[in-house]
């Protein structure tokens, strides 16, 4: 196999940067025979604490319990507030920028600090306190900012629910975790479309008799249906409100926020983070791994409602006080060049994003980049799925003229944040590779067997603990336990698959679970296969996920139906509406493939490898073990015929 190309550290980069090749050696080598000292030296120099913990890390991986910094408090709100208001109150905190070119808003410090104690004093008028469940549901808007800080300053727990995810899905996840009080808009603002988000909220709430407080941000102004009593408008609440609103002390362990995400059943699972390590785990990642810069422009185009919203567009530039610049809207509204645009029209310095909206971006031509100067921008970074290499070279060909280093970041929603990553100044990068981990973070290659590999291909584990990492499931120790800390003893099992190379470089192949990667999200094959299956005319379902250029992966659906329905394109747009619905739009799938039978092993499990092998169009693998190996041999043969 040839040599894949190399990009080496520019000097001007080397020269200036954080952390060069020596100090990240040295950093390395001591996270890993000091652990102790080096967490610690970390979170004396990132967070300001109230009290010192006793202990740096507790760590028992059987039961499973980790502890970091116990017995220490803090408040996260004062850390990303407070602290920062004395030598830059007036510095622009968030820079939003509206669905609509051109319209902006800067909140500074001061004014963010301002809102937060507000709607905190809110908060707490409707009884919200200490370790109850927020669930918040908004678009892009300074607010969504506003709205986890003051549950993270009064010491309530947040949910942050996308705000693409259907009525049932946000009934699920506030049911999940009993949240009493839900913050909203009137309606969300994407690409010019209108989303009925106070609506949504209104249908997922007449299954949750417990919610007794609903507040609505306005941000279209249309009307929308009103409840006297439960619902109050945020900007009537807040003006009303008492500014001042002292920080609760937390303890380094206590709760700081659940986020859902799909696993392997059709139930996603709430990945539960906690105060301390998290914030110091998300400072400490953003300011290395963008070499991030006082006075930089900073912008994460992930939206608030995963977890690379809550760690790099909120927690960890408010931590290390930057601009954090914050984008309701689209790539492609209201022409594709509209990234580019916003680079320039705030002179952004480091713009981290996802290979979908790479490819996406790429696949409408250059001259839409090439309109634009991009001159300020110093990094670019990538996250949510393998990037393919040639959509890595354009990134960096293209987007920043060749003077920008990549960082091609890997990490998950349990992890909390950057664990496998080439820091700036530090590795030479090869496209397509995560490259080497980050200071503290120990990845692990393994086989079935769970025997360590030096290189090739296998499992990824990490062997060491890291203070970003998830602490349970919410409401599911034994979940947790399961899905994580038995598949390997002693190791956090990731759920993906991995190549280590002869340099040591990571490779990132995938998740290897019933988790398919759908645009950098994650999307459980048995939660759509559940959607599927509700609709009255379908009997069974197979989900799998087959290539796709944009999206890395879309969903192909193998459907049995019920008896006396029938195959039609019209059942077709139906199923996929229902799936649309259930769920919500990321979870639709694109292909729907009526069949009169599905493959099934003898003990009839379905053999999802071999639908897949059909979706991508494939030879079939290995047809041993199936019930009756004609049932996919007929498939293969009409998926193949079929009209597309
Ligand atoms: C899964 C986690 C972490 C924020 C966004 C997604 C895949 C993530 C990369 C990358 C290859 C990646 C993995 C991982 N993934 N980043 N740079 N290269 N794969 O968070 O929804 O929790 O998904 O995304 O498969 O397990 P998530």
């Amino acid at each position: 196999m040839s040599q894949p190309v190399r990009y080496e550290v520019g000097a001007e980069m080397a020269a200036r940067a954080h952390i060069d090749r020596a100090a990240y050696q040295a950093l390395y080598r001591r996270s890993i025979e000091d652990p102790s000292g080096f967490w610690a030296e970390q979170a004396q120099q990132f967070v300001t604490w109230s009290r010192p913990w006793a202990r740096v890390l507790d760590w028992d991986y059987q039961i499973p319990r980790i502890r970091w910094f116990e017995g220490a408090k803090l408040n996260v709100a004062y850390n990303c507030l407070d602290r920062h208001l004395a030598s830059r109150g007036d510095r622009t905190a968030i820079l939003w920028e509206a669905d609509e070119p051109g319209e902006t808003r800067a909140v500074s410090y001061r004014e963010l600090f301002d809102a937060v104690c507000r709607f905190a004093n809110a908060l707490k008028a409707r009884g919200v306190g200490k370790g109850d469940r927020v669930a918040i549901y908004l678009p892009m808007v300074p607010e969504a900012a506003v709205a986890m800080l003051a549950c993270a300053r009064i010491g309530a727990v947040h949910s942050v629910v996308f705000g693409g995810f259907s009525p049932e899905s946000l009934k699920d996840r506030i049911l999940d975790s009993d949240c009493r009080v839900v913050v909203t808009a009137d309606e969300g603002l994407r690409g010019g479309r209108h989303v009925p988000l106070k609506a949504n909220v209104d249908a997922a709430l007449l299954a949750c008799p417990r919610v007794h407080t609903v507040f609505v941000v306005r941000r279209t102004g249309r009307s929308i249906a009103w409840q006297a009593g439960r619902d109050l408008w945020y900007h009537e609440t807040v003006a009303s409100a008492d500014p001042e609103c002292p920080p609760v002390e937390m303890d380094a362990e206590d709760p700081l926020f659940i986020l859902y995400t799909s696993g392997s059943t059709g139930k996603p699972k709430g990945v539960l983070h906690t105060s301390g390590g998290y914030l110091v785990y998300a400072a400490i990642t953003h300011r290395y791994v963008f070499d991030y810069r006082d006075g930089d422009i900073y912008w994460c185009t992930a939206d608030v409602g995963w977890v690379t919203g809550h760690t790099y567009c909120v927690y960890g530039p408010l931590c290390n006080g930057a601009t954090t610049l914050m984008f309701e809207g689209i790539p492609t509204h209201p022409n594709p060049g509209r990234f580019w645009e916003v680079v320039d029209r705030h002179r952004v310095n480091i713009l981290y994003t996802a290979p979908t909206a790479i490819r996406a971006n790429m696949a409408q031509g250059d001259a839409w980049v090439q309109k634009s100067r991009r001159t300020s921008l110093r990094i670019l970074g990538t996250v949510g799925e393998p990037i393919n290499p040639e959509a890595w070279e354009w990134y960096y060909r293209v987007v920043g003229d060749r003077r920008c280093p990549i960082v091609d970041t890997w990490w998950q929603t349990e992890t909390g944040g950057i664990m496998i990553t080439p820091l700036p100044a530090v590795v030479t990068t090869k496209p397509g590779s995560a490259t080497i981990p980050y200071p503290g973070i120990v990845p692990e290659l393994v086989d079935a067997k769970g025997n360590k590999l030096e290189v090739g291909g296998g499992f990824l584990t990490i062997a060491q603990p890291w203070p970003g990492m998830l602490r349970t499931i919410f409401g599911d120790d034994e979940r947790y336990r399961e899905i994580y800390w038995s598949r390997f003893p002693d190791r956090y099992f990731t759920g993906d698959g991995a190549k280590l190379d002869e340099d040591g470089y990571w490779w990132i192949l995938g998740r290897v679970d019933d988790v398919l990667n759908v645009a950098g999200h994650r999307v459980g094959t048995m939660e759509v296969e559940s959607a599927l299956v509700d609709h009255p005319a379908v009997a069974e379902a197979a989900v799998v996920g087959r290539a796709h250029d944009l999206k890395g992966q879309a969903l192909a659906a193998f459907v049995t139906l019920k008896d006396g329905q029938n195959a039609s394109d019209g059942l077709k747009d139906d199923l996929k509406a229902h799936v649309t619905q259930k769920i919500g739009a990321i979870a639709r799938p694109d292909d729907i493939f009526f069949s009169a039978d599905l493959p099934k092993t003898r003990s009839g499990k379905i053999m999802r490898r071999l639908l897949k092998d059909i979706a991508e169009g494939r030879a079939l693998g290995d047809t041993t073990t199936l019930a009756d190996p004609n049932v996919v041999s007929r498939l293969k043969e009409m998926y193949e015929a079929r009209e597309t």
